[in-house]
């Protein structure tokens, strides 16, 4: 089973505040429905918290010690256990979704990173640790505009790559 990762970042790597996203990009959030549809999203407990529901269409694996439990969430207090289930699950790829305590974590076990670059610097709470790309290899990019309305941001400028771990 491949580990793979996906996140949307700012320029000082910041990804969330007070548990929340820190935009919206709804060309963003299309792409992370499509690549994730059908699989596997493992997260932390505050970032399900964070979406409030399981997402429609995926298995939603939650990563707690504090006895969370959810409707349709299946809720795991050791990373091994919550890949165990996915692969008996047949399962191929499995995607980490977030947030800042669980990529750090994870980092290690991850083959293959969906990554979206947001043309954002702001305040944040909750960061990405600082990725040294020297060891992955850039397999796929799209740039994609921001949205302006009434002379005001509505939507930043961002990049999509895909990067595959080095063997
Ligand atoms: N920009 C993006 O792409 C993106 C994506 C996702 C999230 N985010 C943001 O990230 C922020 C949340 O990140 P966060 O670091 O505060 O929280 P988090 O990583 O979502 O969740 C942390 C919680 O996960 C549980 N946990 C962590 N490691 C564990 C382990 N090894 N075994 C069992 N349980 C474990 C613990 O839950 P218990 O306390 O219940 O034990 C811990 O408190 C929010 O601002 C959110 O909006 C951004």
């Amino acid at each position: 089973m491949k580990i793979s990762m996906i996140v949307a970042y700012g320029k000082n790597w910041e990804i969330g505040l007070d548990n929340e996203m820190l935009w919206h990009i709804s060309e963003d959030f299309k792409n992370f429905k499509a690549i994730t549809s059908g699989h596997h999203i493992l997260m932390g407990r505050k970032t399900f918290e964070s979406i409030g529901k399981p997402l429609p269409n995926r298995t939603s694996l939650v990563l707690s010690n504090s006895g969370f439990e959810h409707d349709g969430v299946h809720t795991f207090n050791d990373v091994q256990k919550a890949f165990d289930f996915a692969r008996a699950s047949a399962e191929e790829e499995l995607f980490i979704i977030g947030g800042a305590n669980i990529y750090e974590t994870l980092f290690p076990y991850v083959d293959k990173m969906y990554l979206s670059e947001v043309d954002f610097e702001g305040k944040a709470d909750a960061f990405l640790k600082e990725i040294d790309f020297s060891t992955w290899d850039l397999t796929q990019e799209k740039s994609y505009d921001a949205i302006i309305e009434n002379e005001k941001v509505k939507s930043p400028a961002w990049k999509f790559k895909v990067w595959i771990k080095k063997d």
